[in-house]
């Protein structure tokens, strides 16, 4: 009998496409897609840790998903397996089965492959308890994996679906850093980089199946550095220019960058490389070299703005976007000014910004002079009063240029098609619904808050065939 599952996401790209990997491995054991937790076999919660009261959220949804079980025994429909994936799983195991013993599955990211295993060690002890075998069935529900693995993951999970004609890749995982604010370093582990032509495969089967943009995924992607054919290890500039060679990919994207692992190699891919869209995530973090230094960034503001200024210098249209922490241990009025300052100078079209909250085993939650917490949201408004700002004279300033939409969606408006820019705005146009999938020329007419509106130039390429259209 067919089985359903749902996944809940929550958190960054890398936990989008982590759950899709989990729906592919679980597929050839009977599973299939459900809408809603409703009606599922089994939910995963994949769960994300960077940001305040995460295992809070995760504990209340696992309660709900418990009174779920218990009504769907009650109907006779039979047992709801409940498994926490992600960063949450991978820091809070042990904590997550004690609390919730009624939880069947702890696996952390570096374990996806092992799911079907565990899965099926979770329905004999379910089914053994249906039985009214609990020795069989054995103590608990949970099954515990938060193993760092010595083999790659992506060596033993099957090559992903394409859902559309964008997809994300997974090129990169973990990271070395150690951003005195960031629980990344101990969720994800080490840096570990996929061989090139790994990812060059999987980027061919994603186009084949009708992909024409791809973001490159990795906590830090531009720290890839992945075994290339001839044994040396590549960088992200050098991966970029083979998967420029594939036939049909016309965008490449990745996501997100340090500062500090921006290279020439990089520099150059952008400027060569027509498929490199001229929009770059780098978070900074802070605008004083005070608080950078106390997070343990690596870089100063001066050296950012010399990495934007060698960005920039590849083509003039490349555009930036950011994070940034208010309130880290110790950030005086002086230090947010120099923030601001340095938002103003560079400009950023699009940005990400948070008020620091400690995060249990970090060194910065430990520091001294903990921002007060309405300094914070002052600091916070302020600094978004500016990002919001700059977002909007931005898209503004498109009105009247032309642009290639990917258009990937219909429109809430019957005729209307929506597409992203080159830098990621959500674009609506009233087209022809046959160009649905393709990337169109569009005239910018209109722009709002977070998004802008275009009249058709041209289809800048034939549409799909429809066996290539994509859902
Ligand atoms: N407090 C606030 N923001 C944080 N981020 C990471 N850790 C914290 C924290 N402890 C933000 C950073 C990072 C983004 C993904 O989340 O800005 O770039
Ligand atoms: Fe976290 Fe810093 Fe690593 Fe980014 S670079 S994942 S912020 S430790």
């Amino acid at each position: 009998m067919k089985k359903h599952l749902y996944i809940k996401t929550y958190g960054c790209q890398m936990n989008v496409y982590d759950s899709g990997r989990m729906a592919d491995v679980l597929a050839p054991i009977g599973y299939a897609p459900a809408q809603a937790p409703d009606g599922a076999d089994m939910v995963i919660l994949n769960t994300c840790h960077i940001r305040e009261k995460a295992s809070e959220k995760v504990f209340s949804e696992l309660g709900r998903l418990r009174l779920l079980r218990e009504e769907r025994k009650a109907e006779g429909k039979g047992d709801l397996l409940i498994a926490v994936a992600g960063c949450v799983a991978q820091a809070e195991g042990e904590e997550i089965l004690a609390r919730a013993p009624y939880v069947d599955i702890v696996l952390g990211p570096q374990a996806y492959h092992k799911l079907p295993e565990m899965v099926a060690q979770a329905e004999r002890a379910a089914a053994a308890r249906a039985n009214g075998d609990d020795k069989a069935a054995g103590p608990g529900r949970g099954v515990l994996n938060t193993d760092f693995p010595e083999e790659a993951k992506f060596d033993f999970l099957p090559a992903p679906r394409a859902e559309g004609p964008s997809a994300f890749l997974s090129i990169q995982e973990g990271c070395d850093k150690f951003c005195t604010f960031c629980v990344v370093p101990y969720t994800r582990g080490a840096e570990y980089s996929r061989p090139v032509e790994a990812v060059v495969a999987e980027a061919r089967g994603l186009v084949e199946a009708g992909v024409r943009e791809i973001t490159l995924l990795g906590q830090n992607v531009n720290a890839y550095h992945g075994v290339g054919a001839d044994g040396a290890e590549a960088g992200l500039g050098h991966l970029c220019r083979a998967l420029a060679k594939i036939p049909g990919l016309e965008r490449i994207r990745y996501t997100t960058s340090h500062p500090r692992d921006v290279d020439d190699a990089l520099i150059a891919a952008h400027r060569d490389l027509p498929q490199m869209m001229p929009f770059i995530h780098l978070p900074v973090q802070s605008g004083s070299d005070r608080i950078l230094r106390a997070m343990n960034r690596g870089h100063t503001r001066d050296r950012y703005r010399e990495i934007v200024a060698g960005l920039k210098g590849s083509r003039d249209d490349l555009a930036l976007s950011s994070d940034f922490i208010v309130g880290f241990p110790g950030e005086t009025d002086k230090d947010f000014r120099d923030t601001m300052a340095l938002v103003d100078e560079i400009g950023f079209i699009q940005a990400y910004s948070f008020k620091y909250s400690p995060r249990p085993g970090t060194p910065a939650s430990a520091m001294p002079n903990q921002v007060p917490e309405d300094e914070k949201d002052a600091r916070l408004a302020e600094l978004q009063a500016l990002l919001q700002r700059q977002q909007i004279a931005f898209n503004q300033d498109c009105v009247g240029r032309e642009m290639d939409v990917l258009l990937d969606r219909v429109g809430k408006l019957p005729g209307q098609l929506l597409g992203r820019s080159p830098y990621m705005q959500p674009v609506h146009v009233t087209a022809p619904a046959d160009l649905r999938n393709t990337i169109a020329r569009l005239r910018i007419v209109s722009a709002g808050p977070n998004s802008l509106g275009g009249e058709l130039v041209a289809a800048a390429d034939p549409p799909h065939s429809s066996e290539r259209a994509c859902a």
